[in-house]
């Protein structure tokens, strides 16, 4: 990790709500939809330790968490480097005094025809997208099932489960973490943890508008919108499971 985390608390954080009790990784925490999650959690009670390379814009949020009443602690993390994510999962896990929630937000994209993909552009996307989830999810198993009722949430895409021209690269790390977290959610089931993918279509974002920019902003799906899912997920604990989360604009086409 690059920085010192910053522990930001309130007295009394939320007591009785949705997630009180909780603690939670949202990487990709500094923009966009992770911005929107963390947010949401620590809204419903949840201690939520926030990931990304930015660390100002990590610092600004847990300000604004704090000034809600709620309770952050701001990582700098750069998910390229190894080192970074066992100890993002400890210094969490020292910090909150546990995790039960693990969000893999962050992402990346890189965009043109398969042809013209670099080996340096394939290694980048498939290292952010599948391989440090993947770390991240290894790492926290131990605390999630310690938690007596862990979550995972992986934010795939679209190209989770389609295949969109010039996004080769893209589709094939969501492809990935769509695996990984199909035989995860078997394998942890037993412990009471549980696995979720969100596949949305264009969400209103930096990356929107870098992937997307013909789309008109005004019928993206809100990042706010994904955050509800989220909680929704992290709250909803009946015998029913739902396993991927598949999320369009109201304007775009099934896909069934
Ligand atoms: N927006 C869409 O239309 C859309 C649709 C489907 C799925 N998704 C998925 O949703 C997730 C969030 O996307 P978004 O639209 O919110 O993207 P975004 O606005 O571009 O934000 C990406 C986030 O990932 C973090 N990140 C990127 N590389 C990182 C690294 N090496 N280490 C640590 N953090 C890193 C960024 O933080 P720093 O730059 O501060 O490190 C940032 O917080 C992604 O997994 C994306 O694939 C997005």
């Amino acid at each position: 990790m690059n920085d010192t985390p910053s522990v930001r608390s309130s007295a009394n954080p939320a007591a009785g709500a949705l997630l009180a009790g909780q603690m939670a990784i949202v990487t990709g925490a500094s923009r966009g939809i992770g911005r929107a999650i963390a947010l949401s959690l620590a809204r419903a009670g949840a201690a939520v330790a926030l990931a990304a390379r930015s660390a100002g814009a990590l610092e600004r949020l847990a300000n604004d968490i704090e000034a809600q009443g709620g309770r952050a602690v701001a990582i700098p993390t750069d998910l390229t480097r190894d080192s970074d994510l066992p100890a993002l999962v400890e210094t969490v896990v020292t910090e909150l005094g546990g995790l039960s929630i693990l969000v893999n937000n962050a992402g990346m994209g890189v965009y043109g025809a398969v042809e013209h993909t670099t080996n340096a552009q394939w290694d980048a996307i498939m290292t952010v997208n599948a391989r440090a989830p993947f770390i991240l999810c290894r790492e926290a198993i131990p605390h999630l099932r310690a938690s007596g009722r862990g979550t995972i949430v992986n934010l795939s895409s679209v190209v989770g489960v389609k295949g969109y021209i010039n996004q080769g690269a893209y589709t094939a790390s969501k492809h990935a973490l769509m695996g990984l977290s199909k035989v995860l959610a078997q394998e942890v089931q037993a412990d009471g943890i549980r696995v979720h993918t969100i596949c949305p279509g264009a969400v209103d974002t930096d990356m929107a508008t870098q992937a997307r920019p013909d789309l008109d902003r005004a019928c993206v799906i809100r990042p706010a919108e994904i955050a509800e899912i989220v909680l929704f997920l992290l709250t909803h604990r009946g015998n029913a499971v739902i396993d991927d989360v598949h999320v369009r604009r109201a304007s775009g086409a099934p896909w069934f």
